[in-house]
């Protein structure tokens, strides 16, 4: 983002975009002048509030593809449509109003304090000081940045992931519908990077902007994109598709070349549980008599029984060794802590189960049991990921 471009545009109304918009790439090649492809005849759509990954290797033409979206460079053929709209008959300065950029290294004006580099689109935009400093620091809390402690410093005087957050919030100043990020969490060392990703995600939830994001790292690519594109040198596009599909079925050798041989193990991260995975062993209660629960566990054939309290709560398990006597269940179960919500990714259910050394990990929806997971369901639940009929998580951790 050059901020000179939007000097010319202090006439324009004060509200940025806003809404999400789809980008629609069709036909698009990039020539350099030296001749080098940048990239060949792309056709992908980038659908509204959906975050969109270009994943490939280095100089396959991912920023050459970003470049085109912003005009920052034109491609030499086809046509790029920003909600319906031909992008080469908007105006650079109304264009760059609709889309906010981020990228890893140029980032901040390095002589501007946090606060007027988040600024900067607003008040190009001819917003006024007080309206200004609002969203700043609006913005910044968003990002993670406490605007006393950090508004007045220079880029300089921030760490790496700091920086990139503060980039963030330069990109979002407008509300923009669009975001474009280029690389912004490579600099950045793998912890802080992994904690940037996660606040990320959160914020699109909130923001649900159209957003495409290029990285060179396959995991970062799973972990937070709806949907991937793999790209190849030359800059096509070998697949686009979910995090699911591209693991569980790489559409060529390439694409499962890229993805690594442990795809099995990434696909764990981004399928999500459905309850037609779960299990239902008989369910009892701590107040059940023991002589009840025998008959419970002979009628079902099965070997243990989900414990749950009186307001239906997991309490734990009780296997048919230990229902004997004339007691109550509550005398003889074991306690049981290895639960995941719904909304977990089967890689989370599977590390609950190695942490809790147990055969089994309950699934809840919020209190309410709802059933198990086994390594057997769970290898299950994996298969049907790839047939796509189980549903993703969206970055799912
Ligand atoms: N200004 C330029 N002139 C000539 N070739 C370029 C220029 N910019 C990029 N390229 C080439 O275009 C190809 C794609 O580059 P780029 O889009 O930057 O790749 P990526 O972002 O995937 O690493 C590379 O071969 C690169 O060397
Ligand atoms: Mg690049």
């Amino acid at each position: 983002m050059d901020g000179t471009d939007f000097r010319d545009s202090r006439r324009a109304p004060a509200d940025g975009a806003g809404g999400a918009e789809e980008i629609r790439l069709d036909g698009v090649s990039k020539t350099y002048p030296d001749g080098t492809v940048g990239v060949a005849e792309l056709d992908l759509t980038f659908a509204p509030g959906e975050l969109s990954v270009l994943v490939g290797p280095s100089g396959c033409g991912k920023t050459t593809t970003m470049k085109m979206i912003n005009r920052i460079i034109e491609p030499s053929t086809g046509r790029i449509l920003l909600g319906g709209e031909d992008v080469t008959r908007v105006d650079p300065v109304q264009l760059r109003r609709r889309i906010g950029y981020v990228i890893q290294s140029v980032g901040l004006f390095p002589h501007q304090t946090v606060r007027t580099n988040v600024g900067t689109v607003p008040r190009l935009l001819g917003w006024d000081r007080k309206r200004v400093t609002a969203r700043v620091d609006e913005l910044l809390a968003t990002v993670g940045l406490d605007p006393v402690r950090f508004g007045d410093r220079y880029p300089a005087q921030l760490s790496g992931g700091q920086r990139q957050r503060a980039g963030v919030a330069r990109a979002l100043a407008a509300d923009p519908g669009v975001l474009l990020m280029d690389e912004p969490f490579s600099a950045v060392d793998p912890v802080v990077r992994e904690r940037l990703q996660t606040e990320f995600l959160r914020l699109q939830e909130t923001v649900r902007k159209t957003i495409v994001f290029v990285t060179h790292d396959i995991e970062e690519a799973v972990r937070i994109g709806d949907r991937i594109a793999v790209m190849s040198e030359g800059g096509h596009v070998e697949q686009f598709a979910t995090p699911a599909e591209i693991l569980g079925r790489p559409a060529n050798a390439f694409v499962a070349d890229f993805v690594g041989a442990d795809r099995g193990l990434k696909r764990l991260a981004v399928t999500g549980i459905d309850t037609s995975d779960l299990e239902r062993p008989p369910v009892v209660h701590v107040d059940d008599r023991m002589t009840d629960v025998r008959a419970a566990l002979e009628r079902a054939d099965a070997r243990w029984a989900v414990v749950l309290d009186s307001a239906e709560h997991l309490h734990g398990w009780l296997s048919a060794e230990r229902a004997t006597g004339s007691g109550t269940v509550g005398t003889a179960a074991r306690r049981m802590e290895a639960w995941v919500p719904a909304g977990a990714s089967l890689k989370a259910a599977f590390a609950t189960m190695l942490q809790h050394e147990a055969g089994w990990v309950a699934v809840l929806d919020g209190d309410r049991f709802l059933g198990v997971l086994t390594p057997e369901s769970l290898h299950a639940a994996l298969r049907r990921s790839v047939e796509g009929t189980v549903p993703e998580t969206a970055g799912a951790v």
